[in-house]
């Protein structure tokens, strides 16, 4: 019996909130030499980069991207780089270019070599205030109104055809808010579930930029790193969807979140002063039906509010 062979894998953005902990994981699953991590203006911790190969790409630049992929033989990439939705309306332009122009990069990277596999996130910014907020569904109105949501629909779509029409393999998920202890968040709208922790150990005081009754779906990294590994496992032929798999773990207010860390730091106090991002908030879900994703590679998550707390507040403590 031969053994499977191990993908070569690069990730993009590898020293941002995903990229940090997705790169190491993946390192321990496929060995250190075959996962090379790329920044940008980003400094990687020294972990990600003495762990396995660093380098240095812009990825509306193509021929910064075909270098690494042909230097490493790459055969699977990670693609991570992005602006978010805060930073993305504040530099729209840039939002645009390093989204759009990135990914097709990447994605023409991809067809050209040929059997190049791509994993590429969208977000629940691809939800817009005419979907229904409740249990979105998978198959629903996908009308944003942030510069960062019109870019993650247009990358659905843009992975899809890559799809259908060039047989790429490009998978994606509609991944939630994303909560982590080891590297702060890149200016999203879900940044203030992450920012009440290190507030909360550091001064015992958060002032929160969305109102306490703001409701959004979450996700623990242990789960989202999970969901990225199991989908570009899984078998392609039991994949109806591609680049749009809704994901849920749970969902809960800024209020219920505060009300949870004060079960560890009762002295937590917690105000809540909206800015622009409230209106960001407002345009998305408040659950997602992810039931695709469970049927056709088996997703589940692990964490929920009570669990994921405590994890993180013994994470940052150390
Ligand atoms: N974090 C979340 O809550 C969340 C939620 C939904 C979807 N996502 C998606 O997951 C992916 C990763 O998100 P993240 O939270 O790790 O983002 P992040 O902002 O923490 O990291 C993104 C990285 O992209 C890099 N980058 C920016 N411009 C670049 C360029 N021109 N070339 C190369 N790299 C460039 C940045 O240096 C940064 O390190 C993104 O596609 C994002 O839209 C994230």
């Amino acid at each position: 019996m031969c053994a499977r062979k191990s993908p070569r894998i690069m990730v993009t953005g590898a020293a941002g909130q995903i990229g940090s902990e997705l790169t190491l994981a993946l390192r321990g699953r496929y060995g250190n030499e075959n996962v090379v991590a790329t920044g940008h203006k980003t400094k990687p911790s020294p972990k990600l980069r003495d762990s396995g190969p660093f380098e240095f790409i812009d990825v509306t630049r193509r021929e910064s991207i075909e270098a690494v992929v042909d230097k490493f033989n790459v055969d699977t990439i990670y693609h991570l780089a992005a602006i978010l939705s805060a930073v993305g309306e504040e530099k729209p332009h840039l939002a645009w270019d390093v989204n759009m122009n990135g990914l097709y990069n990447i994605l023409e990277v991809a067809r050209e070599r040929q059997g190049v596999r791509v994993f590429c996130p969208s977000s629940i910014a691809a939800f817009g205030p005419e979907t229904p907020r409740e249990n979105t569904p998978q198959e629903t109105v996908l009308r944003p109104k942030t510069m960062y949501g019109v870019t993650k629909v247009a990358g659905e779509l843009l992975c899809d055809y890559y799809f259908h029409r060039y047989g790429l393999d490009v998978r994606g998920v509609r991944y939630p808010g994303i909560l982590s202890s080891e590297t702060p968040p890149g200016g999203g709208t879900t940044d203030y579930a992450c920012e009440i922790f290190y507030e909360a150990i550091k001064h015992k005081r958060y002032t929160c930029f969305v109102r306490e009754d703001t409701v959004l779906p979450m996700m623990y990294m242990p789960d989202c790193i999970r969901g990225a590994i199991e989908l570009m496992e899984a078998d392609l032929s039991q994949l109806k969807h591609h680049a749009d798999f809704n994901l849920a773990a749970m969902s809960f207010s800024a209020g219920e979140l505060a009300a949870e860390i004060k079960k560890h730091i009762p002295e937590l106090i917690c105000e809540y002063e909206p800015d622009f991002r409230q209106q960001i908030a407002d345009s998305w879900p408040r659950s997602i039906d992810d039931s695709a994703a469970r049927e056709e590679w088996g997703w589940k998550p692990q964490y929920g509010l009570e669990a994921m707390v405590t994890d993180m507040l013994e994470n940052l403590r150390k």
